[in-house]
């Protein structure tokens, strides 16, 4: 099912009076229950693109559709609210932050998404990660493997319908890399989520439904099952 459309995204910087386009009528569809990796070679537009997506930096021109709405027509404030309850990232490092525990981790993320502390909740997410015998951790004592399982912990806790994951498993090594990807399949799945991964390893394609690669701001492929 099409949960996500992006349409005719362009994005352009201008520096003085010369112009640079960076993303030129890009098209994504993002089905759900369904991983996507966006690959493609540094400077492409990856993460310009995700940025978009995610509502984190306006498109010059475009249109982007959730669940079938048109994001434009909402107000900053409605769009605030839709990013904070029903979108999750995951970035490159894991940005936990250093005086909060595991559990603390999540349940400021529910703060964030206005939504009740559920211990039992919190358990279950920990579970998922395999990270509730960590749960009065901090970040500082975790490996990073580690880190980002409580990352990944913290990007669905609040039970979103789409998953941001930019570079994810970049500064991780290949067993903890293939731990990482394992899981955000298989959360993409149980949880029936909407994931859209950027990343530079080839390695981890075979773990994806559809690979979209771009070029100098273009998609140069529909996407393809993997
Ligand atoms: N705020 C900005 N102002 C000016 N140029 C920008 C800005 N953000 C990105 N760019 C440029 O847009 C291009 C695409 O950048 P982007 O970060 O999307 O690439 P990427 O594919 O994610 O690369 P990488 O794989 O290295 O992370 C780059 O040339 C970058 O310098
Ligand atoms: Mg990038």
């Amino acid at each position: 099912m099409e949960m996500f459309k992006l349409q005719q995204i362009k994005k352009t910087f201008s520096f003085g009076d010369q112009e640079e386009v960076i993303l030129k009528n890009v098209d994504l569809t993002l089905n759900k229950g369904e991983l996507t990796a966006l690959v493609g070679a540094s400077g492409s537009g990856k993460s310009t693109l995700l940025t978009i997506a995610a509502g984190l930096q306006d498109a010059t021109d475009g249109q982007i559709f959730f669940n079938n709405q048109d994001l434009a027509k909402l107000s900053a404030e409605q769009m605030r609210a839709i990013r904070a309850k029903k979108f999750g990232f995951v970035f490159q490092f894991s940005h936990l932050v250093p005086f909060l525990t595991v559990e603390e981790q999540l349940t400021l993320m529910l703060d964030v998404a206005e939504k009740k502390v559920n211990k039992a909740e919190v358990t279950r997410v920990l579970q998922l990660v395999d990270m509730e015998h960590r749960r009065n951790a901090y970040p500082s004592s975790l490996s990073g493997g580690e880190k980002q399982r409580v990352a990944i912990a913290r990007a669905i806790i609040h039970q979103p319908e789409i998953i941001f994951a930019d570079e994810p498993t970049a500064s991780l090594d290949s067993k903890r890399t293939e731990e990482i990807m394992a899981l955000l399949k298989n959360l993409t799945k149980e949880l029936n989520l909407t994931t859209l991964l950027v990343t530079h390893d080839q390695e981890v394609l075979h773990f994806v439904d559809n690979i979209v690669t771009m070029q100098d701001g273009e998609i140069i492929q529909a996407p393809v099952k993997a």
